[in-house]
């Protein structure tokens, strides 16, 4: 088992809210464990580059709150290669650096699983608003992202409200409607497009034919089969209704975590150490019916995440 003295930490891919209190704790659970520790900026490109800078137990004060990544964040087509993966291997080495903690998601623990091949032994922390990480229930930035989208649409509801019209709602999650699920939910939105699920939009035009409401909600995932922008057209065409559409984008990624991140991501931090320093790599942590847990990180890319079908059977039933 290889013993631990000196670890790193890094922030890859889409950054979410809740990173900057899962660094924290990395930091903090380090120093209590008596391990050095160094903040990799940029991601793997900054690991490639040495970009590192030494993270003392006060360095993360006042960061819990902070949206975004103190260490920044980056997607590095050059990591992605063997060479890439070789030469960030040998920076770390270079470095003295034992043990690497990476906050991201799938594509970010892909890149882990191959710095711990080449024997540098990762830990990786689910962090990304799309929950699309098969391992866990949870994701860092998941429940802010949430938060935001549905704080947005409750505002989106009174101008729809006073002009009867229909919203279009796209939200963000690059191949998953998961983040689009729960959002349609918390907004009672009339629909939710998703690409998990075969949506006939002529029932959507028939729900608010049949409605004798005068304004609608319906909440499109930006991974869904038609563009939202099509969805609009299409649906003002077919209704004659009055319809805006409203791209969410990167609003739902910035902004203070909620407090469910931040615990969250203290709890994953923790664990993430917890681990290193018992010289345990190649895992991903994760957050299981409540539970803290962790798993190989092969064994984790390899699961799939199915839509919580209960949840859209929900989401149909009561937006009736
Ligand atoms: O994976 C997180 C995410 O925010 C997705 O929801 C979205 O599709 C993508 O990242 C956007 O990426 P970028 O920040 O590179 O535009």
């Amino acid at each position: 088992m290889a013993k631990m003295r000196k670890i790193g930490v890094l922030t890859s891919g889409g950054d979410s809210p809740g990173m900057n209190a899962a660094i924290r704790a990395v930091v903090r659970s380090s120093h209590y464990f008596g391990l050095e520790i160094v903040g990799v900026r940029y991601g793997y490109q900054g690991l490639m580059q040495g970009d590192m800078m030494p993270l003392g137990m006060r360095s993360v004060s006042s960061i819990i709150q902070r949206g975004g990544t103190i260490l920044h964040t980056a997607r590095s087509a050059e990591f992605a290669t063997p060479e890439g993966v070789k030469s960030a291997v040998c920076m770390a080495c270079d470095n003295e650096i034992d043990g690497l903690i990476v906050i991201g998601g799938d594509g970010s623990f892909r890149g882990a699983k191959e710095l711990s091949e080449l024997g540098l032994p990762t830990i990786g922390i689910p962090g990304t608003i799309d929950n699309d990480i098969s391992c866990t229930d949870y994701s860092i930035g998941f429940d802010t992202a949430c938060n935001i989208a549905v704080e947005a649409i409750d505002r989106l509801r009174d101008t729809s409200e006073s002009h009867n019209r229909c919203s279009i709602v796209e939200v963000m999650g690059h191949r998953s409607g998961i983040l689009a699920l729960d959002v349609g939910i918390a907004s009672g939105a009339l629909a939710v497009l998703i690409p998990e699920k075969e949506w006939d939009l002529q029932q959507v035009y028939n729900m608010i034919e049949a409605h004798e409401k005068s304004h609608y909600i319906v909440v499109v995932s930006e991974a869904y089969k038609l563009p939202s922008q099509e969805v609009k057209k299409l649906i003002e065409e077919k209704t004659g209704m009055a319809t805006r559409l409203t791209v969410l984008g990167h609003i739902q990624r910035g902004g203070a975590p909620s407090a469910l991140d931040r615990v969250n991501a203290t709890k994953l931090g923790y664990r993430a150490v917890d681990l290193m320093r018992k010289g345990i790599g190649n895992r991903v942590v994760a957050i299981r019916s409540d539970l803290l847990t962790d798993f190989d990180i092969q064994e984790a890319l390899d699961m799939k995440k199915s839509l919580d079908e209960v949840l859209f059977k929900i989401s149909q039933v009561v937006s009736m």
